[in-house]
């Protein structure tokens, strides 16, 4: 059983406690809070992306029990922050509006090792998983430090403090199924080439990465 008890101090800059290489912009945010419409539009996809994903992990690999156990819950859980989203969305009277391409993730994905064995590409998925909730997690809390309106603020931290928990999660998993030094090499693999694509990204109020 892994345990989820975990230490969350708002204070400890994200950048040294996730991991990620470089941090976002600070503009981004004035960006962001330009249009809620957009941002909140693509922050419940990156949910309802997040349950997906935990769903498919549970189709892929029944077999890897602990995870199974560990993982169900987290879908309910985004799919909670999927209902989170949209209900601020109609506090607003606010539009969900269509899904929108994700270059982030699509170029994340691309430099996931598709080949050797299942096993192996259940560690980068594990890692990938891990990835994306930690730079949602820094996101969600420039978001929450920095929003000019306070009920936003506290809606991001419940947000931010969620996703550390999930990121947590995933880079466990991997190390209770993965050699520690192999996992611990590939994650510094992928924080480079995050940090690459996120030097490259254009930085879009409308996207959550
Ligand atoms: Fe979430
Ligand atoms: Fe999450």
């Amino acid at each position: 059983m892994i345990s989820l008890n975990y230490a969350f101090d708002k204070n400890v800059q994200p950048k040294s406690m996730l991991g990620l290489k470089l941090p976002t912009d600070p503009r981004w945010v004035n960006l962001a809070e330009k249009d809620l419409e957009e941002i909140l539009t693509d922050h419940a996809y990156c949910e309802q992306k997040a349950a997906t994903s935990c769903i498919s992990l549970i189709q892929q690999y029944p077999e890897r029990t602990e995870m199974v156990k560990q993982v169900a819950p987290i879908v309910t859980e985004e799919w909670g922050h999927f209902r989170m989203v949209l209900l601020e969305l109609e506090k607003r009277n606010l539009k969900l509006g269509r899904q929108r391409k994700d270059e982030y993730v699509n170029q994340l994905l691309k430099f996931e090792k598709k080949g050797g064995s299942r096993d192996e590409r259940l560690m980068e998925k594990l890692l990938i998983c891990a990835l994306i909730e930690a730079r949602s997690c820094e996101r969600f809390r420039l978001l929450s430090l920095n929003m000019k309106e306070d009920s936003m603020k506290e809606f991001y931290h419940r947000f931010m403090v969620s996703e550390a928990g999930h990121y947590h999660l995933f880079i466990e998993l991997a190390k209770l199924y993965f050699d520690d030094d192999k996992v611990k090499m590939r994650w510094q693999e992928y924080l480079i080439h995050e940090s690459s694509i996120m030097e490259n990204l254009e930085l879009r109020g409308d996207r959550m990465h």
